[in-house]
């Protein structure tokens, strides 16, 4: 079935290299929104007093803060923190107890097309292993009235265009990673969150992700991404949420979060010491 014109007017622009005027048959320059050269749409993500408790354990414990546009937040905190608690949150994957995870002010499921506002690379895959990559990310397009030409481009973005067609339980664990990416470019999203997403990348990979997520913030996106390798961080974030048995540690620019100490490595343990697990 083709996508009606309506809904890929609506579609978040080329800036990965598509070029959208194919789709909506709009003149440069004219204002329908997504265009090549436009700048992507910028939205913020906003914790409100953000709380999860299972059980008698507190997970996310009053988070308040921003997460702004055109910058890489890395967001750290030891084992059991509350980082994918709270990602899985901003995308209504885990209801909060109390408190909200807003997109631009409204929740994850306020959004008819959620892939096109928001990308997301999580722990749990949810890929069928019979399914092949492409088969994977055609039926998430389609899910989201996102142009199928799109599958390959991501696929080629990531380095699976060779390996599109095995089924995913063949894959290794940093060919489900990039896949996991992949699905995470799909809609061309003003948001990017990924949990992780250098676990299991070979080097060649984590440089792709490092320049990725410079490239997408520089191109006004807001990109929140959770990460154990400090050194990595150091050299990719330009601002840093820190937190601790789900409380805020520290919400800072990189620059101010590294003053005083030399490195990200040491500033870390001296804003987690005792929240870590023993
Ligand atoms: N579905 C669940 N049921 C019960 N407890 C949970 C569940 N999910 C997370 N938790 C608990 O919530 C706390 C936060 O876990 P979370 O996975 O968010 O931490 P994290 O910061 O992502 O840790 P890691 O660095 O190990 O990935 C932990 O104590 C964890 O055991
Ligand atoms: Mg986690």
């Amino acid at each position: 079935m083709r996508t009606p014109a309506h809904l890929l007017r609506q579609f978040n622009g080329p800036c990965t290299g598509h070029d959208f005027r194919q789709y909506v048959r709009l003149p440069f320059g004219s204002g329908g929104g997504g265009t090549c050269g436009s700048t992507v749409r910028r939205m913020l993500i906003t914790l409100d007093g953000l709380t999860k408790r299972f059980g008698a354990t507190v997970a996310v414990d009053g988070l308040d803060l921003e997460v702004r546009p055109g910058r890489v937040t890395g967001f750290l905190g030891p084992n059991g923190a509350g980082k994918s608690t709270t990602l899985r949150m901003i995308l209504g994957l885990d209801r909060p107890t109390s408190g909200r995870a807003l997109l631009d002010g409204r929740p994850y499921s306020a959004y008819e097309f959620p892939l096109r506002k928001v990308g997301a690379l999580l722990e749990a895959k949810g890929v069928h292993p019979g399914r092949t990559g492409r088969s994977h990310l055609r039926a998430m397009a389609r899910s989201n009235a996102i142009p199928a030409v799109r599958v390959d481009e991501v696929l080629a973005q990531a380095g699976l265009t060779g390996v599109a067609a095995k089924r995913a339980g063949t894959w290794s664990l940093g060919m489900g990673q990039r896949l996991g990416i992949a699905g995470a470019l799909l809609g061309d999203p003003p948001v990017l969150i990924l949990d992780e997403p250098v676990n299991g990348l070979d080097p060649d990979g984590v440089r792709w992700i490092r320049g990725l997520m410079r490239e997408l913030a520089g191109q006004g996106r807001t990109v929140l991404v959770s990460s154990h390798l400090l050194s990595e961080m150091q050299v990719t974030a330009d601002h840093l949420i820190v937190i601790g048995n789900g409380r805020l540690l520290a919400d800072a620019p990189l620059d101010r979060i590294l003053a005083g100490h030399a490195s990200l490595e040491d500033a870390y343990y001296a804003l987690t010491e005792g929240s870590a697990l023993r």
